[in-house]
C-alpha cells in the first residue's frame, strides 16, 4: 500500500493506492477537512453508475455505514458512459441531494471512472457552494489521471468538458482490486495516459514502462500499485504547481490535441485513451520536425504504445484537412495554425507550440490506415 500527499496552498489531500485501501474511507470520510463544516458525522452520498454498483458498490458501503450519521448512505446510481456528463443529470442528482437532505457539512463519495469524478466532482462543487467529497476511482484512466488534480466537468451539445470548475477532493482512495474487473481494453486504454506522463516527466519513467511491459499487461498487483502511485506523484507535482491551468498544467495535454480531434470525428468509436495513444505518435512526429526531439526518443515513445497494445494508425480514414480544422476549432486559434505540447526531449515538454495546419495534415500521415 502506498499513500502520497497532494500539496495545494489552500490544503493537501493524500491518496492511498493499493489491494484492499478501500478501508481508508472510513476515517477519511469523518476527518476534518481545511475550508469545509467539521463533521464527526456526516451523511454520505455515493454518485456512482449502474455497472460499477453491480461490481463494487456492496464492499464500499460496507466501510461507509459505520461512518454515516444515519448508517445507511443515499445512493445515486447513473447511467454507464459518457451520456451522463450532462446538465439534466446533474439536475436530476442535486433533486436527490435535497430530498435527502444533503447539507454543506455532509460528503459525497465518487465511485466509478471519470464520467462518475468528473460528475459528482461537479455536483459536489455547487451543491450548497462546494462540499467535501472523495473520489474512489475504479478505472484505470480515473485511477492515474481523472481522480487527481480537481478539474470537474459537464458536456454540452456543443462540446465536451465546457461546463466546469475546479474542486478538490478531500482524498483519493485507490483500491487496485476495483481494476480487476475492468476489461482489457480498458485497461490498455487508461495506459496511454501513463505513456504520456512518462513522455513529459523523463527517461526514469519511460525506462521503467519498457522494462515492466509484460507485468503491467498482467496486471501483477504490486507492478500495478507502483504504476498508479508514479502517475499520481507526476500529475500530483504538475498540479501542485500550477493548480488551475495558468500555464505549466497544460503540459498534462500532451498528445490530447490529435486526440481529443480524433475522438471526435470518430464518434468515439474509440476509446479516450486510444485516440490519446495516437495523437502521441503525432505529437511525436511534430516534435522531431519542428521542436528537436531526437528521432531515437519519439521511436521509443510509439514502440511503448505498441508495445501496450494500443493501436498506432486510425481504423479507417479521417481526412487529414478535418482532423486539422477540429483541432484549431478546440483549441481556438487563430485559422491556419494549431497549439500544440511539444517535446523537446523526453521530459521536456513545452506547451503553446504553434503549428501549421499545412505540416499537420503532413504528420498525420504517420497514423494513416494500413500504411
Ligand atoms: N477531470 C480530469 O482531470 C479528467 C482526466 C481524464 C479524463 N477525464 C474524464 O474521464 C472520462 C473518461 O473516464 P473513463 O475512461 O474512466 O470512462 P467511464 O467513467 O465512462 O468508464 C468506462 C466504462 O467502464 C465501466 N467501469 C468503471 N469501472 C469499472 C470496473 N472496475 N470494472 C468494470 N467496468 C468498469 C464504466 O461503467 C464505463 O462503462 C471522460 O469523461 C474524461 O473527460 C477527466
Ligand atoms: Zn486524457
Amino acid at each position: 500500500m502506498k499513500t502520497l500527499n497532494v500539496e495545494l496552498t489552500g490544503g493537501g489531500y493524500r491518496v492511498h493506492i493499493g489491494a484492499g485501501v478501500r478501508g481508508a474511507l472510513s476515517s477519511l470520510a469523518t476527518a476534518p477537512h481545511r475550508g469545509f463544516p467539521p463533521a464527526d458525522k456526516p451523511r454520505i452520498t455515493v454518485i456512482t453508475d449502474k455497472t460499477v454498483a453491480d461490481l463494487h458498490l456492496r464492499a464500499v458501503l460496507d466501510i461507509l455505514q459505520s461512518a454515516d450519521d444515519s448508517s445507511r448512505p443515499l445512493v445515486l446510481t447513473v447511467d454507464p458512459g459518457e451520456a451522463s456528463k450532462t446538465l439534466e443529470v446533474a439536475g436530476s442528482l442535486y433533486q436527490a441531494l435535497a430530498q435527502g437532505g444533503i447539507e454543506r457539512s455532509d460528503l459525497i463519495v465518487t465511485l466509478g471512472g471519470g464520467v462518475v469524478g468528473d460528475l459528482g466532482g461537479f455536483v459536489a462543487a455547487t451543491w450548497h457552494r462546494g462540499i467535501r467529497f472523495i473520489q474512489v476511482p475504479t478505472t484505470l484512466e480515473a485511477a492515474i489521471d481523472a481522480a487527481v488534480g480537481g478539474k470537474t466537468a459537464l458536456n454540452l451539445p456543443a462540446g465536451k468538458n465546457l461546463v466546469g470548475v475546479f474542486h478538490q477532493p478531500a482524498g483519493v482512495v485507490i483500491d487496485t482490486d476495483f481494476l480487476n474487473t475492468l476489461p482489457q481494453r480498458d485497461f490498455v486504454a487508461g495506459l496511454a495516459e501513463s505513456v504520456k506522463h512518462a513522455a513529459i516527466d523523463g527517461e526514469t519513467f519511460l525506462d521503467w514502462h519498457e522494462q515492466q511491459a509484460q507485468s503491467i499487461l498482467a496486471r501483477e498487483p504490486a507492478v500495478l500499485e507502483e504504476l498508479i502511485a508514479w502517475n499520481c506523484r507526476i500529475k500530483a507535482a504538475v498540479v501542485a504547481q500550477d493548480e488551475r491551468e495558468h500555464g505549466l498544467r497544460a503540459v498534462l495535454n500532451y498528445g490530447h490535441t490529435v486526440g481529443h480531434a480524433i475522438e471526435h470525428l470518430l464518434g468515439y468509436e474509440l476509446r479516450h485513451g486510444e485516440c490519446v495513444g495516437l495523437g502521441m505518435i503525432v505529437a511525436g512526429e511534430l516534435s522531431c520536425r519542428q521542436a528537436g526531439l531526437a528521432r531515437a526518443s519519439a521511436g521509443r515513445i510509439n514502440s511503448l504504445v505498441a508495445r501496450l497494445g494500443l493501436p498506432t494508425r486510425l481504423p479507417r480514414r479521417v481526412d487529414g484537412a478535418g482532423i486539422a480544422a477540429t483541432c484549431r476549432l478546440d483549441k481556438k486559434t487563430r485559422a491556419g495554425e494549431v497549439r500544440f505540447v511539444l517535446l523537446e526531449g523526453i521530459g521536456r515538454a513545452r506547451p503553446g507550440c504553434s503549428v501549421r495546419e499545412t505540416d499537420l495534415v503532413d504528420a498525420l500521415a504517420v497514423i494513416a490506415p494500413g500504411r
